[in-house]
């Protein structure tokens, strides 16, 4: 069980309720077709969300990801487009063969950063979507535009913008959830320039140089990896 943490570091979206900005109406949607495609695994699904950095990518495609197997993060394989090869690709359209898992009706493949698998890789996931029988899905993210996949590539997918939330957005979500004063939200907010990751680290910057302990409106989960060291402009 993970402990529960009030650090803005530490903040993982556990719900749409956690997300600010257009990505939590984009999650709402998707997480409704999730519910449904699960109680009723009649077609597979394809979905590559697409926008800058810090907005609620990944977050959205792993909670679709859990609502889709019902929590079993056994049916779920996570990959950085980086690490995909052919070869992975390869070992992805053999498990096609057998139908369903032990565990549940959907099996999920998830990879961040699609477009920085392989050109051979992108190739053979062509087939391997072609491919995708019921009860399969591909969740994928990336910080570039579409243009910058092939064109095979993307029409294979539901692709989705996610936006960056507006200024004013961040900001009342960072005095709803840590109680800090109006201006100090808007200060960080501004300078997060709509990358949520970053106005939250800039927010733990902040609250460590000597605040008083922040007081949650609600209970966070905590899972402490951050991939991104960057300077406070508070
Ligand atoms: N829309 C959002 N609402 C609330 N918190 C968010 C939102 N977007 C990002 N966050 C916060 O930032 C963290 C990182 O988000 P996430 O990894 O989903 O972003 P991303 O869009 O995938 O970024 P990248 O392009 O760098 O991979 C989340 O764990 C959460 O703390
Ligand atoms: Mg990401």
């Amino acid at each position: 069980m993970k402990s529960v943490s009030t650090e803005p570091m530490g903040f993982r979206p556990q719900g749409t309720d956690d997300l600010v900005g257009q990505p939590a109406r984009v999650a709402e949607a998707l997480l409704r077709k999730a519910r449904r495609l699960r109680q009723s695994p009649t077609s597979n699904l394809r979905v590559l969300l697409y926008g800058p950095p810090g907005v609620g990518k990944t977050t959205i495609a792993e909670l679709v990801a859990r609502e889709l197997t019902d929590g079993q993060s056994i049916c779920v394989e996570e990959a950085n487009g980086k690490m995909v090869c052919a070869e992975t690709v390869r070992l992805w359209m053999a498990s096609l063969a057998h139908a369903g898992n032990l565990f549940g009706d959907w099996s999920v493949v998830l990879v961040n950063e699609v477009d920085r698998a392989s050109r051979d890789a992108q190739d053979l996931l062509l087939s391997y979507l072609d491919k995708m029988p019921a009860g399969r899905a591909f969740l994928a993210t990336s910080n570039l535009d579409l243009s910058a996949l092939t064109d095979r590539f993307q029409s294979r997918f539901q692709a989705i913008r996610l936006e960056a939330p507006t200024t004013d957005e961040i900001a009342g979500f960072l005095r709803d959830r840590w109680r800090i004063a109006a201006d100090v939200a808007a200060r960080i907010a501004v300078g997060s320039g709509g990358n949520v990751r970053a106005a939250l680290l800039d927010l733990q910057t902040f609250l460590d140089a000597g605040e008083p302990a922040p007081k949650p409106a609600k209970n966070h989960n905590r899972n402490g990896d951050r991939r991104h060291a960057r300077r406070s402009r508070v």
